[in-house]
């Protein structure tokens, strides 16, 4: 099993839930981002890889897609399941084991927003992304910056993958994984992977309305960088 910090959300999921629909960093900013890099959404089957407290399945089931959603905890599953009724299929899995409750091939489309940086390997994860989507199926994943995090931690080796702890104000202390972009890449190309758009998003005006402190630092600074990535025909062996 790879290795992952997901337990950091351990008895934590109400106070996210509570802040992830409110907060303009989310709102405003990494959802407009990664919803603008989504193909059409109308009968497409789309994986909701660590759906959180559910706000992306709800946002996708309510365009027509066909959801299918996942997470680690048990009290976001539920939190899901109470928001999205039986409008998406909401099951509890790992992502750093394999995805056993998906066919080859079954999607169309898989999203994976703020969840990528809680695996320390994360091909494993890749190569099971490979293996669900259709041929030409697209991945779209947001994730901390990593130049942000490299300033932010002041670590000395960008080029070092390494483990970071953070106190978010609300929700408590999260614990995740740093890497840089170059290994991104790697990791996203070995597995088979073509890199169709890397996104350093801009927060809309109304992030700027609720929070013009906030606004003015993520106008300036790469906080998430939002990937769109397209299964290629031939998948390359693991480097
Ligand atoms: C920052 S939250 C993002 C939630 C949701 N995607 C959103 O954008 O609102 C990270 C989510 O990833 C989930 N997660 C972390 N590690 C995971 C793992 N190994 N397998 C599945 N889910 C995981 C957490 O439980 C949490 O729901």
């Amino acid at each position: 099993m790879t290795k992952h910090t997901g337990s950091s959300y351990e008895g934590k999921a109400e106070k996210y839930a509570k802040k992830v629909d409110r907060s303009p960093w989310n709102v405003h900013y990494e959802r407009p981002a990664v919803l603008s890099l989504l193909p059409s959404l109308k009968g497409s089957k789309i994986l909701d890889v660590g759906c959180g407290s559910g706000w992306y399945a709800e946002y996708l089931a309510s365009c027509g897609a066909i959801v299918t959603g996942f997470d680690l905890s048990a009290e976001f599953v539920a939190l899901t399941k109470s928001r999205v009724g039986p409008r998406a299929t909401v099951l509890q899995a790992n992502l750093a084991e394999p995805l056993d409750f998906a066919a080859d091939g079954e999607f169309d489309v898989v999203v994976c927003p703020l969840v990528m940086h809680y695996l320390e390997d994360w091909k494993a994860a890749f190569c099971e992304f490979y293996r669900v989507l259709k041929p030409e199926g697209v991945l779209v994943f947001s994730t901390h910056h990593p130049f942000n995090d490299w300033k932010l931690f002041n670590k000395e080796d960008y080029f070092a993958i390494e483990l970071l702890e953070d106190e978010w104000k609300d929700v408590g202390k999260v614990a995740f994984y740093r890497r840089p972009l170059t290994s991104m890449s790697k990791d996203l190309a070995s597995t088979g992977f073509l890199v169709e758009q890397i996104l350093e998003p801009q927060p809309t005006k109304d992030f700027q309305r609720v929070d013009p402190n906030g606004y003015d630092l993520v106008s300036k600074t790469p906080w998430f960088i939002v990937i769109r990535a397209v299964k290629g025909m031939c998948q390359p062996p693991l480097r």
